[in-house]
């Protein structure tokens, strides 16, 4: 019995117990409480004239007797009926309604270190070491072994939801018309899937990881995928690469799938791969160099359809990607889980392969095993001409993607919380003055906060351009010489705090933006006119979120990134380690004001303001604070910029 299996059944008794007590549920937030947090997050970012327009009309919203309270009261029935109040609704709104393509504007990946292949088995070996790992972890999920986590940083030690774990390998986002559904695989209702799909050069192939009712073995699937590596290599054979459909808009991939269906063979292709645990993808080398950022494009779009673009399947929720260059990682579609929960499986299975690369795996040379069968697709001149469209739409998010990943190795979390602060809102105040460096102004900015805290929590909003961020990066880029560093740096301990206190009050569930989507969601049921407090300008600029961050820590080597989600804005995750912070930077080449190269200068400029501020000696009790010219100003450590400008 593999070691996992013998550590699920181990845990197994544990988690029974944890599964007793339920979560407590969501909280609503008072509705007095939003509207003022909400004014109170939009002042400074709108013109005043616009403000007192939109004061008015939250006024109104909220007068006693109004809207807000009838609304705020169906709110509190939906609460007691359902297990999350806002989990269909932010379902929705943040994903399923999204027509967009999901490549670079919704699907973030994780790339893995990376790996040096000698060969074509070497690459080989490593896949079937990484399906190896994921059937272990599945079979932990399925006899539910896997430990409850538990919250870390603020308020720790709280058991958090493990409902999106369930949805590692049994989900699938079906693309609609006008809105796409989570399919949710149950094993009540359909078999277990007991099949991986692989990618390799664009086909597609079903690899059986139960056969005669036995779990292939790691030699077994090392030898399966050499099947497939042949197979794939047959000129004669060659279909036309599919999975390119899945990488164009939500409607347009919708609208090639209702010809594709017209056909058995292709819907039997199709339900293959939409019941499937995950898809592996075996790239070639993608002919770039392959620095943290070349790699990363590789995992984000594939390089286009000359290259790997097509060797996908985005709407499958797992794919792992496994180059013949050393390109490792994994795609993912985001509907049912998010980061957090994705490094956690990601990591034990790269744990797993630790421990599997001691032993080294041979093929069978007389392998008995039936050889894994390639999907096939019948193409109509329909389809051939959606194919067209998507693969020249493909190359548009390719070109037009402007991404950079970099290294501050000036200090990480130790230097932070020497200064008593919390890591990650240090790190999100010098978002601000590098967005504040780049355009003299802060913009509507989206920092994920977990609420797994409560039953079926996923994400709420931090909203960090707070009104003390603002104050800070004026002192700091507009009044450079003329205020003096004490007075600034107690202006940065105040951006910490209030950042640190909207962190708190959204993992608590007390953050405003699943509260407003809620409100609004029940008003369109209720109002035959869209409230004016949802058609607001101030509203709609609200969720325009122009710098859209989010951390994703790790424990071992890789990071995450993903793209940004509005035409002129800014992604960035970054991964804080105790001596360096990793960021991913990205933007749009379409969008003349933003360039991921120049963000992450802004950021390590900004990150070394900070450090220096905090670095300045203290004014004696009773004494003056020193000014620019008088104490002695540490110098910024040696702070690289490893620019891989796309
Ligand atoms: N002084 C000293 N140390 C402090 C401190 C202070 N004032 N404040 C915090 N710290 C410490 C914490 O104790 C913690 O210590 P640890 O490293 O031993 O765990 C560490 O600093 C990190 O804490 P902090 O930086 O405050 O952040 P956090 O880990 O609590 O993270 C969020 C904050 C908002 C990122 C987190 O709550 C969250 O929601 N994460 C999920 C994000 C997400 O969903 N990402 C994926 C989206 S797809």
């Amino acid at each position: 019995m593999p070691i996992l299996d013998k550590v699920s059944q181990k845990m197994a008794t544990k988690m029974a117990s944890s599964e007793e007590e339920p979560l407590p549920k969501l909280p609503v937030p008072p509705l007095q409480q939003t509207l003022a947090t909400y004014l109170k997050c939009m002042q400074h970012l709108v013109p005043q004239e616009q403000f007192r327009k939109s004061q008015a009309i939250v006024r109104r919203f909220g007068a006693p007797g109004g809207l807000g309270e009838t609304l705020q009261q169906k709110l509190l029935e939906r609460q007691q009926k359902t297990d999350n109040w806002v989990s269909e609704y932010w379902l929705h709104d943040m994903y399923l309604n999204n027509r967009l393509a999901l490549p670079v504007n919704s699907s973030p990946a994780l790339i893995f270190a990376r790996q040096h292949f000698y060969d074509t088995n070497d690459q080989l070996r490593f896949a079937a070491s990484l399906i190896s790992g994921v059937l272990s972890y599945k079979a932990l999920l399925d006899s539910h072994s896997i430990p409850t986590d538990c919250a870390k940083g603020q308020l720790s030690g709280q058991p958090l939801c493990m409902k999106q774990y369930y949805g590692l390998f049994s989900s699938y986002r079906l693309p609609g018309h006008t809105k796409d559904t989570l399919v949710a695989q149950k094993s009540s209702v359909m078999p277990e899937p007991e099949h991986v799909i692989v990618a390799c050069r664009d086909q597609f192939f079903v690899l059986d990881v139960v056969i005669n009712f036995r779990r292939l073995s790691e030699g077994d699937l090392f030898t399966q995928l050499r099947k497939i590596v042949k197979l794939a290599s047959g000129e004669d054979q060659r279909l036309p690469p599919i999975g390119l459909l899945t990488t164009d808009g939500r409607s347009e991939w919708a609208a090639a799938r209702t010809a594709l269906v017209k056909d058995s063979t292709n819907r039997d292709s199709l339900d293959m791969i939409e019941r499937s645990i995950c898809l592996v993808c075996l790239d070639a080398p993608g002919g770039g160099d392959l620095s943290d950022t070349s790699r990363a494009l590789q995992l984000l779009h594939g390089g286009g359809c000359s290259k790997n673009g097509a060797n996908r399947w985005y709407d499958k929720s797992l794919q792992f990607v496994v180059g013949r260059d050393g390109t490792c990682g994994v795609v993912c579609e985001h509907s049912p889980f998010d980061g957090i929960v994705l490094v956690q499986c990601t990591e034990h299975l790269l744990a797993h392969m630790m421990q599997s690369s001691k032993k080294l795996v041979r093929a069978d040379s007389v392998s008995e095993l039936p050889a894994p069968r390639r999907l096939r697709w019948k193409c109509s001149p329909e389809i051939q001409s959606h194919l067209a469209s998507s693969a020249e739409k493909l190359q548009q998010i390719v070109k037009n993607l402007d991404f950079t990943v970099y290294k501050f190795e000036g200090y990480g979390k130790t230097f932070i919380k020497k200064q008593k602060c919390s890591p990650d809102a240090f790190i999100q105040v010098a978002l601000q003055l590098a967005f504040y460096r780049l355009h003299g102004r802060l913009v509507p900015t989206y920092e994920s906060a977990s609420i797994r805290r409560f039953r079926e929590g996923r994400v709420d909003n931090i909203r960090s351009a707070t009104a003390e961020a603002l104050a800070f990066v004026r002192a700091v880029v507009d009044h450079k010489a003329d205020i003096p560093d004490q007075e600034k740096l107690q202006l940065l301990r105040d951006a910490i705090r209030a950042q640190t206190e909207y962190t708190v009050m959204a993992i608590t569930g007390m953050a405003i933006d699943n509260h407003l989507l809620a409100l609004r969601e029940l008003a369109w049921d209720l109002c035959k006119e869209p409230p004016e407090m949802f058609t607001d300008e101030t509203y709609l600029m609200s969720n325009r979120f122009v710098l859209s961050t989010s951390q994703v820590p790790t424990t071992m080597e890789m990071f995450c990134c993903y793209g940004p989600v509005v035409p002129n804005g800014y992604g960035a995750c970054y991964n804080p380690q105790a001596e360096a912070i990793l960021f991913c930077v990205s933007s749009f080449h379409s969008c003349k004001e933003t360039s991921s190269l120049e963000f992450a200068k802004a950021m390590e400029a900004s990150l070394a303001d900070m450090r220096n501020l905090c670095s300045a000696p203290q004014p004696a009790p009773g004494q003056p604070p020193a000014t620019k010219e008088e104490g002695p100003r540490p110098r910024s450590g040696p702070l690289t910029l490893t620019s891989n400008h796309h």
